[in-house]
């Protein structure tokens, strides 16, 4: 049976920033919010009923929790990863999974801007030998930051703001990527990784975790690095071979290091961290808060809100994670008809087939498909709001069918 867009209900889990039950009240919808997060029966029985649910990381929206919440059209996570959802058992029922990768992009660059200032003046130091009751006023081993170089890895939304900020504060900004990037304002390219390490004064890494970058950085190259250069990983735990970093640093090869990630991290802030750099001269240790701001929760509430309403009122897939991609804008004129279906042969026709035994004129039609599931999104000339339910049923009757939406 198609399902009309009115009257939507969405439910905001784990304390998700009020900035989105602001946005989707705007846009009409029914939100109701929630503190803290729900497991297993719990959550399927709080959730029961809702369109959409937001959730941040420690919701786990299993498949057997998937399987109890028949209504629900769309998830968010309200945050980076979406590991905890059943992505492929999502795609299969029809429910697109949608996050917010590059709301924190700044908050990034930000505290890697920070760290070179505070490694070139040995900030971490001088501050735990203060607290401490140690007055240590020395210019040795300070510099300005000013006029150094520094080295990219991973010229993309991170690495690119950081460039920026960074030729603001007076530093020469080269950088490494695999793919061909546009140098932004003065940076420019590296022909590989190692010619960037031997140029550079500080090496930032802003890559993601696949196996090209994991231990990317290894004996080898931090020694490939000038002598008293420094080192920030505020990208991916694996990507810094952290043993042989500590044995560059007593070595004083590498004069000092911020890390924002680490191979292993605790699960919770009850977790003990252990790691080979601890207690070594002039390192920055911070726990995985790279993007943890307040002002990168507030984006990351509206972005996911946007895709909510996007995809609730058009039926556009912009950004899912799981889902063939269909960007459209809300329909105007036309009404329309959302069908989600088993990627086999033969449906389209079948769609047309229907739409044509109606007289109905097709305005514009979109396909997309990976290899479970279809698509389709068509705009019809059919005036009539009771043919266009009966057209809609039919076509959320046959048997390719998994959802299907009128807008
Ligand atoms: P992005 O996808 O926009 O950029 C990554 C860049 O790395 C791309 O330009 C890509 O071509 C390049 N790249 C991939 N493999 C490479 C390789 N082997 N060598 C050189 N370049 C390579 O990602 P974004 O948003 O800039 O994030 C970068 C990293 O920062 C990700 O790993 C992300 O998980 C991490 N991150 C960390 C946060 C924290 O709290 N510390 C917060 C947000 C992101």
């Amino acid at each position: 049976m198609a399902k009309t867009n009115a009257n939507k209900r969405i439910l905001l889990l784990e304390g998700i920033h009020p900035g989105a039950k602001t946005c989707l009240e705007a846009a009409g919808f029914t939100v109701e919010t929630e503190k803290s997060g729900f497991e297993g029966d719990q959550l399927a029985a709080r959730a029961k009923g809702f369109h959409a649910v937001g959730i941040r990381s420690k919701t786990k929206m299993t498949s057997a929790v998937l399987e109890k919440l028949p209504e629900l059209e769309v998830i968010g996570c309200f945050c980076i990863g979406t590991d905890q959802v059943a992505l492929d058992h999502a795609n299969k029922v029809g429910v697109p999974v949608f996050n917010a990768p590059y709301s924190n992009t700044r908050s990034v660059a930000e505290l890697v801007m920070a760290e070179m200032v505070a490694l070139s003046r040995r900030l971490a130091d001088r501050t735990m030998q203060m607290h401490k009751g140690v007055w240590q006023k020395t210019a040795t081993g300070a510099n300005e930051i000013r006029g150094k170089t520094l080295g990219i890895v991973g010229y993309g939304h991170i690495g690119t703001q950081v460039s920026v900020l960074a030729e603001a504060f007076g530093l020469q900004v080269i950088y490494y990527d695999i793919v061909k990037k546009l140098p932004i304002g003065n940076a420019r390219p590296c022909e590989s990784l190692h010619d960037l390490l031997g140029r550079s004064d500080f090496v930032t890494f802003h890559v993601p975790d696949t196996q090209l970058t994991r231990k990317m950085m290894g004996e080898a190259e931090l020694r490939a690095m000038k002598k008293g250069a420094y080192l920030l990983n505020a990208s991916r735990g694996l990507v810094v071979d952290i043993p042989a970093l500590a044995s560059a640093l007593k070595a004083r090869h590498i004069a000092g290091a911020a890390l924002d990630v680490f191979p292993i991290e605790p699960a919770s802030n009850d977790g003990r961290f252990t790691s080979e750099v601890q207690e070594l001269e002039n390192v920055i240790l911070t726990p995985h808060i790279g993007g943890s701001t307040e002002e990168a929760q507030e984006a990351i509430g509206l972005e996911v809100s946007e895709s909510f309403v996007r995809f609730l009122k058009s039926g556009a897939t912009t950004g899912a994670v799981n889902f063939p991609r269909v960007d459209v804008a809300e329909p105007r004129e036309y009404p329309r008809i959302v069908n989600i279906h088993h990627n086999v042969p033969g449906v389209l026709g079948a769609v047309n087939n229907i739409v044509s035994e109606h007289g109905a004129n097709i305005v514009a039609q979109h396909l997309a498909t990976d290899p479970v599931i279809g698509y389709l999104i068509m705009d019809l000339g059919l005036p009539d709001p009771a043919e266009l339910k009966t057209v809609a049923g039919k076509i959320g009757a046959l048997k390719t069918s998994i959802r299907t939406y009128v807008h």
